[in-house]
Order: structure tokens, then sequence, then C-alpha cells
């Protein structure tokens, strides 16, 4: 089963960036958008995971979520992977150093026993579209400087996707989703010390 750890976002931001990505494809760049139903923000692609290997995936991602108090996204703009200069991929960004960077750092320590490698370089950020060429890229470019970010939204789970292709596109299900504490809403310095 393909699958990721990913951020579900609210359905009003889902919206919110659809309705910024439906403006952006005015610039007429040659891209494929991701439908607002399925953005989300990655925290760890798993690839394909056996199904005997869930409990104790599953296990680490509750352990963790006990660990962290819900918190505040900090929207930081748009931006390009892995450049501006030769962009593949349209992103929002998130400032950083954000609560996502150690989430990250936590999972990875969790589940290297598991056989999953770190990553090596996260950057917390929503992917909007994969660009295809380089044309009417100009555009796009002067677009997202005059864009405004979505408003902030509260981080409240981890969820476990998996990732299956249809004739329609790329579906998204939640295998398993993880809840964060409610007791404070800390939007700069989320998780509690000692972590683990
Ligand atoms: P992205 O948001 O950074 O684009 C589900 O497929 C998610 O997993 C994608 O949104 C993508 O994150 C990430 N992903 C897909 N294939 C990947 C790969 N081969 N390596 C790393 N991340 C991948």
């Amino acid at each position: 089963m393909r699958t990721f750890i990913a951020i579900e976002l609210p359905s009003d931001i889902k919206q919110h960036l659809g309705d910024i990505a439906r403006h952006l494809r005015r610039s007429d760049v040659q891209a494929g958008w991701v439908k607002p139903e399925n953005l989300h923000l990655t925290l760890k692609f798993l690839g394909d995971v056996e199904q005997t290997l869930l409990p104790r995936l599953t296990e680490q991602i509750d352990d963790l979520t006990r660990r962290q108090s819900v918190f505040l996204t900090d929207p930081d703009g748009f931006g390009f992977f892995p450049s501006p200069a030769s962009p593949r991929i349209l992103f929002a960004a998130l400032k950083e150093p954000t609560p996502f960077n150690s989430l990250v750092q936590h999972l990875d320590h969790r589940l290297l026993p598991l056989g999953f490698a770190p990553e090596t370089s996260f950057h917390p950020h929503i992917t909007l579209a994969r660009i295809r060429s380089s044309k009417n890229l100009k555009n796009l470019r002067q677009m997202i400087t005059d864009t405004v970010s979505p408003p902030r939204f509260a981080v409240t789970s981890i969820v476990l996707y998996s990732s299956t292709l249809h004739p329609d596109g790329v579906h998204y299900d939640a295998v398993h989703r993880a809840y964060l504490h409610k007791d404070s809403l800390q939007p700069k310095t989320a998780s509690r010390q000692p972590f683990y």
C-alpha cells in the first residue's frame, strides 16, 4: 500500500487554496494542479508499506501525537521547488522553523527502526501544482508575488494516508488519524519538553 503521513487541511483552507490555484491558473503555465480536496501538507512519504507493518506505524504516530500540542500554522506566501530558477513544484509556504520541522525529526527518529530513512531536507509546504514546462512561468512568478497567503489554521491531527491511482486521478484515503493535545494553542513553539 502506497502511504504517506500528512496534515489534513481544514475544508475552508482547501477551498481558499483552491480559489488561489484557480486564479494562478490564469497564468497559463503548463502544470498539473492538485484538486482542492487533495491538498495536504506531507510530513513523511513512506512509499509502499506492507499491511503487517501498519500497527507498529500507527502506534508510533499515536505515541508522538500524545506528546504534541495543537498548534497554529504560520503561512508565508508561495514558492517553487527545487528553486525559482528551475521550478517543478509550486507550493504554499509556511514560516520556518515550524512545529512541523520538529514533528518530522521525531517521526524520523521513531520510524528509522521500522526501516524508513530520515528526511534529508524537509520544508513544510502545501503542493499546489506540478509544473510541466517553462512556458508562461514568468506570468506565474509575477502572479505569486501579488497573491496573499491563506489564513492560519490549527493543526489538530496527523493522518496516515493511502494513495491509490484511479481513472479520475489519485485518491487519498485516511487509514489512521491521531489527534494532538487540545490543552493549548501555541502559535510558535508547539512541542512540550521533554519530547520523548
Ligand atoms: P509533496 O506534497 O511534497 O508533493 C503523496 O503522494 C505525497 O507524498 C505527495 O504530495 C508528495 O509530497 C509526497 N511524495 C510522493 N511521491 C514521493 C516521493 N517519491 N518521494 C518523496 N515524497 C513523495
